[in-house]
């Protein structure tokens, strides 16, 4: 499979980072971030959930946030709903794109949604019925994809299950999440063929977390698989509340370095979005663990009187 010439990068850091955060990020203060991202290039932006405020305190303003968004520039204004309720909230909202999600794995599911597998399959064809009237454009979200920290590993099969429900119910994008980094290069590798297979009409999008400090060897895993699309988080920030040892997901900036410098288009400014991770560590008041907008890139050189010398 040869790598593709360009990327669609999702920024999902103010609803995977935020909501891993105890401190409210005032509204305006996401609004201010989106507004950065979406001037920066970014094509897709997942900006908050229509969830219920008490299990995700820290999204309940998702209707004020896109209201102040600027959606001049086209950016794909993506949010997670997680029944008809949170269906129809977003409809009324105006998102552009509503995502599902259902774990791969039956533990996490009831944890994150509390609920089965099952019930959570039989609420899907109501939220197509929902979107549908206002033409809104639908992605199936599957977490613990990779691996379930109350299961661990999740057979193909099972996972396979979930895609074929969301195909059937006419989902054509599917995201694979990674919910606690328990993704490897040989297990991206075994799982996208395992679904290009099966499923050749259907987009992957691949989300990663770095827990394990392998989130961009997981990439490049899809990369060589052919996948064009990834979401990421400004800084590194992130983490599911309802999985246990759940960190960042891979960082947006790093994510594009790499991108960049293996010849690959995302229509991104990677200055632009270091200067935004570095806003964030003011928000959220510590150091992320985002490596390029520390280090810079590689065109950043110094001059040779900056820094020691080593003198015997
Ligand atoms: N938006 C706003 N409020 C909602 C809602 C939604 N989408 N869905 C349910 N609620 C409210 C109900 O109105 C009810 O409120 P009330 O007690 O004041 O009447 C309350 O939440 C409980 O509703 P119920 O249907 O019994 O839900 P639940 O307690 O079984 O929780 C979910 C199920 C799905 C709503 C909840 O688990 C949830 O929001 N999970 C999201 C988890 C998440 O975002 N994880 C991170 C992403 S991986
Ligand atoms: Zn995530």
């Amino acid at each position: 499979m040869t790598r593709p010439t360009s990327v669609q990068v999702t920024e999902v850091g103010t609803r995977d980072g935020f909501q891993a955060e105890s401190q409210f990020v005032p509204t305006a203060t996401k609004v201010r971030l989106i507004n950065e991202l979406i001037a920066a290039g970014i094509p897709r932006i997942e900006f908050s959930s229509f969830v219920s405020p008490r299990a995700i305190p820290q999204l309940s303003d998702a209707v004020d946030v896109l209201a102040g968004i600027d959606r001049s520039h086209g950016t794909t204004l993506a949010a997670l709903v997680p029944n008809p309720r949170g269906a129809a909230r977003a409809a009324e909202a105006g998102v552009d794109q509503m995502v599902v999600f259902i774990s791969a794995s039956e533990s996490h599911n009831q944890k994150n949604v509390n609920r089965s597998i099952d019930e959570s399959l039989s609420g899907l064809d109501e939220i197509m019925r929902i979107a549908s009237i206002d033409g809104v454009d639908m992605h199936g979200a599957i977490p613990t994809s990779f691996g379930c920290p109350f299961e661990g590993n999740v057979p193909l099969d099972n996972l396979g299950k979930v895609v074929a429900s969301y195909r059937d119910a006419g989902i054509k994008s599917i995201g694979l999440g990674d919910t606690t980094g328990m993704a490897t290069p040989t297990l991206v590798t075994d799982t996208c063929r395992y679904l290009q297979d099966r499923f050749p009409d259907i987009r992957i999008v691949l989300h990663f977390h770095n827990t394990r400090g392998i989130g961009l060897c997981n990439v490049m895993a899809g990369l060589d698989e052919g996948i064009d699309a990834y979401e990421s988080a400004f800084g590194g920030l992130g983490g599911c509340p309802f999985a246990p040892g759940a960190t960042g997901n891979i960082c947006t900036e790093d994510l594009v370095f790499l991108l960049h410098e293996m010849g690959i288009e995302t229509g991104v400014d990677i200055r632009a979005l270091c200067s935004i991770a570095r806003d964030v560590e003011g928000v959220i008041g510590r150091e992320l663990p985002g490596q390029v907008m520390k280090a810079g890139l590689r065109e950043d050189i110094y001059k040779m009187d900056e820094g020691a010398t080593a003198v015997g």
